[in-house]
């Protein structure tokens, strides 16, 4: 049998270039590989916002349509939603008792949410989040877990979970492994260590050309650097990071960095040449999101289906651990 992955997102807009570094690249190489889940995080969603909810909708569509862009193939994995399968927050339940609350107090996500959303104190829901991740996870039995680095101590935790879940009542569940990218974070177009849409410093995945444009010439570079004939920093510099990412045409790069450190070239020709790669690789990106979204009802059909199949898997997976906890009293 062909091992699981399980990875997704939280519908809160649109996919940025640094999900496609972090999370969306991985999931596009290995679906022929693995048999693919890829989840759409909408209880997630709820731990940290619950205002102006009638906008999920699209974003769901939204978040499926950037994982077709960029060549998820919908025929090999299978897309579904968090909310249809009812399982998992029942998994959740029973994971929640074999976690202690310092224990989640202390993965650094938490801080990040309350600091990124100006929260004083987290709710419950809010607490749970990465046990609620190790249930999608672990719903399907999921094996491997293409995430950013920063999710790293969710799939830690789940990890946990598992062993402890197996040291208690026998056998059950898988225990994933992460698999994240060896390159560096993509930076925010401002320079900020991370991209993000809530942060203003993000490319998305479906931005037009003039937009494109704007951001790229007004990107973050050495600021140390006054004019052309200045040498220039390429190390950290976001505008290399970029072209080290999105350039496949090394030779442009290498002229490019070699020029700047002996400033002689100028901040455009760097960024026109950048444009041009991010282009290229954009371009089909748009292409495939303007053929899906063409197609009437066709993303909701996916979403439908694929739910149906997950929400199959999840609850072979939970009657195996109701099974193993011997709470399957009379069958029920
Ligand atoms: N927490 C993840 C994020 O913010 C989204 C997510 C929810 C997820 N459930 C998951 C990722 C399960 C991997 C596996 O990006």
């Amino acid at each position: 049998m062909r091992k699981r992955i399980l990875t997704g997102e939280r519908p809160t807009g649109s996919l940025h270039l640094g999900n496609y570094v972090g999370t969306l690249a991985n999931r596009v190489k290995l679906q022929d590989q693995y048999e693919t889940f890829l989840l759409v995080a909408d209880y997630h969603m709820l731990t940290t916002r619950l205002e102006n909810l009638v906008e999920i909708r699209d974003n769901i569509r939204s978040v499926v349509l950037d994982n077709l862009s960029v060549g998820v193939d919908p025929e090999k994995v299978t897309f579904f939603l968090q909310s249809a399968v009812p399982e998992i927050p029942q998994l959740h339940l029973y994971f929640s008792m074999l976690v202690s609350v310092p224990r989640v107090e202390r993965i650094p996500t938490l801080k990040d949410q309350l600091r990124d959303h100006d929260l004083a104190e987290p709710t419950y829901g809010l607490l749970g989040y990465p046990i609620l991740q190790a249930a999608d996870i672990l719903s399907v039995k999921g094996n491997l877990v293409p995430v950013g680095r920063d999710q790293e101590s969710h799939v830690e935790l789940t990890r946990e979970i598992a062993r402890r879940f197996n040291q208690l009542f026998g056998e059950v569940l898988p225990v994933p492994e992460a698999f994240i990218p060896e390159v560096k974070l993509l930076p925010g177009t401002d320079g900020k260590a991370k991209m993000g849409k809530s942060l203003g410093n993000a490319i998305s995945l479906a931005e037009d050309p003039a937009s494109l444009k704007a951001k790229v010439m007004g990107m973050y570079t050495d600021p140390s650097r006054i004019r052309p004939t200045d040498p220039g920093t390429v190390e950290g510099n976001p505008v290399f990071m970029y072209h080290d990412t999105f350039n496949g045409n090394t030779d442009e790069v290498n002229d490019l960095k070699e020029r700047y450190r002996a400033g002689k070239v100028g901040d455009v020709e760097v960024k026109r040449k950048l444009l041009a790669a991010l282009e290229a690789f954009l371009e089909p990106v748009r292409e495939r999101r303007a053929k899906y979204a063409a197609l009437p009802g066709y993303v909701d059909e996916i979403i439908a289906e694929g739910s149906k199949r997950a929400r199959a898997e999840a609850a072979k997976t939970l009657h195996d651990v109701r099974a193993a906890m011997r709470l399957d009293y009379l069958g029920l």
